[in-house]
């Protein structure tokens, strides 16, 4: 894979705006969900707990897992790109990843999705440090993460 280059800068960009959100992951979750699903309402489809669940969204207790998985990952991430110039989520990691993906029947689009409601919900808890570089330095982070998981969905996974 193609090494990309993810600045020291970029990475502070990442930490210290979670660094100040952190703390928020309740509020942080329900409003990534609630993202995710004005984007592409049909997505809640693809989540086992609100399937068939009569439990509203702010209230259902499995949201904020998936949500902080997201965000903790492509922080982290973001930490390793800069030290590794790529992700190193552990093999073993990727693999069950991917396999859990491909299997709730996510396709690749639907990554964009998570990543546009990724950004948004961080600008609008950071509002006065936001800026086109935080924005890029996120998008970076994800990306990368997201074409790791990417290439581990597939049915032999
Ligand atoms: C499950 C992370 C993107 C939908 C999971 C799990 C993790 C995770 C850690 C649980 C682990 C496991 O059971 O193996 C991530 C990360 C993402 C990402 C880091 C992007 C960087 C997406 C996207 C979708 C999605 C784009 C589709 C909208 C799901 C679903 C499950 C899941 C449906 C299974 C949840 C369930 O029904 O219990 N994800 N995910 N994820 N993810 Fe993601």
């Amino acid at each position: 894979m193609e090494a990309r280059v993810f600045t020291e800068e970029q990475e502070a960009l990442v930490v210290k705006s979670w660094n100040a959100i952190k703390n928020n992951s309740q509020e942080l979750g329900l409003k990534f969900f609630n993202k995710i699903l004005e984007i592409a309402p049909a997505a809640q489809q693809l989540f086992s707990f609100l399937k068939d669940s009569n439990v509203p969204l702010d209230q259902n207790p499995k949201l904020k897992p998936h949500a902080m998985a997201v965000f903790v990952m492509t922080c982290e991430s973001a930490v390793q790109l800069r030290k590794a110039g790529k992700v190193t989520v552990r093999e073993s990691n990727l693999k069950k990843l991917g396999a859990t993906h491909f299997k709730a029947g996510v396709a690749p689009e639907h990554f964009e999705v998570t990543k546009l409601a990724l950004v948004e919900t961080i600008k609008e808890a950071v509002p006065e440090m936001w800026s086109e570089a935080m924005k890029n330095a996120w998008e970076e982070a994800h990306d990368q993460l997201a074409d790791a998981i990417k290439s581990e969905m597939n049915p032999s996974a």
